[in-house]
């Protein structure tokens, strides 16, 4: 699989990085294994998950993607060739939402153990928090990187303008900046006006922050939950906007004419921008995975990049 540095560091990072929110909890132990080991002998070594996973579905707390990536790592022997990017920030049971120093590290030491581990490779905050003082936040991830506990750090649902104000904080202590975004993302743009709260979606502003200083994008949710290909899945409201029967039409036409699936295309097309973007890939079966990792072997042109990127209404 190919690779990607993570934004300004020395850490190489596969391009497409798997999404274990529901292994463990929605998705079963067995399938969640398969689907790890699919994911590795397709050369893919980069794997995301938070200390919140999957607290929402019934019966679970948070903690079990984690819990089964720290299993499977040790069943495997292979934790110092896999890249683990975990995250903290939102609320889960007895756990409140926040980037204070102190919930920073105490749920790094709770991450820590349910992965079987003594280093976090990326460490993100999940969600922005307006009470507590960048300051404080990136004082406290500078903390584990000097401890050797956390490698790299990330963001994720923040706003451009915060992500510059927190650079500026970093390079004026001296600490550690975030090296990466995740954010929301496909090829659909949401209705002007939309609201995805707690999630902050990707918008111009932000893609070019990230081309200008250097960050990768890392973009979640990118086959909008299947809505792309299945019935039963219809298009979610947030993407009906005045382009979507534009952009849902360029989709389909094009990868009829490459005999490719529309899926394959709108991963095709995120790893294919400049610089690339770094879809989370995931799914619940391995059919539909495999379907994804077939996306790796699309080649665009130039033009067909440039001709996605330009569909307006
Ligand atoms: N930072 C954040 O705030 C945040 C938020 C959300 C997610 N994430 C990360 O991003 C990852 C991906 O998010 P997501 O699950 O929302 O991604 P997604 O790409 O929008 O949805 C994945 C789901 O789409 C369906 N699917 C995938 N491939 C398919 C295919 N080939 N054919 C038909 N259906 C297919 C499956 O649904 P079924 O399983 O229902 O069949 C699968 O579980 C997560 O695992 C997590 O690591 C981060």
């Amino acid at each position: 699989m190919r690779t990607v540095l993570l934004g300004k560091t020395d850490l190489r990072v596969s391009i497409f990085c798997l999404g274990t929110m529901y292994f463990g909890s929605r998705t079963d132990r067995e399938t969640s294994i398969a689907l790890l080991d699919q994911y590795l002998e397709r050369g893919g070594f980069f794997l995301d998950t938070a200390n919140i996973y999957a607290r929402w579905i019934p019966g679970f707390q948070g903690g079990e993607s984690e819990t089964l990536l720290g299993e499977w790592m040790k069943e495997r022997k292979n934790r110092h060739s896999m890249v683990v990017a975990t995250k903290v920030g939102f609320e889960m049971p007895g756990v409140e939402r926040g980037l204070r120093a102190h919930q920073i590290e105490t749920e790094c030491e709770k991450s820590l153990r349910r992965l079987q581990t003594d280093y976090i490779d990326l460490y993100y905050a999940h969600v922005d928090d307006y009470r507590t003082p960048p300051e404080e936040t990136l004082e406290a991830f500078h903390r584990l990187i000097q401890a050797g506990k956390v490698r790299f750090i990330g963001a994720s649902n923040f706003r451009a303008w915060r992500l510059e104000e927190c650079r500026w904080v970093s390079q004026t202590k001296g600490w550690s900046e975030y090296c990466c975004i995740q954010q929301r993302y496909t090829y659909l743009r949401p209705k002007p006006g939309t609201s995805f709260d707690p999630q902050v979606a990707v918008n111009e502003d932000l893609l070019e922050y990230c081309r200008i200083r250097g960050l990768t994008l890392l973009a979640y949710s990118p086959l909008i939950g299947g809505a792309y290909s299945r019935s039963d899945r219809p298009i979610p409201l947030q993407y009906q906007g005045p382009d979507t029967e534009a952009r849902l039409q360029a989709l389909r036409e094009m990868a009829e004419k490459k005999g490719i699936t529309v899926n394959q295309l709108v991963l095709a097309w995120m790893i294919y921008q400049d610089p690339p973007i770094v879809p989370l890939a995931a799914g619940s079966t391995l059919a539909q995975m495999e379907e994804n990792y077939r996306a790796l072997e699309v080649t665009l042109s130039e033009e067909e990049v440039h001709f996605l990127n330009e569909v307006t209404g």
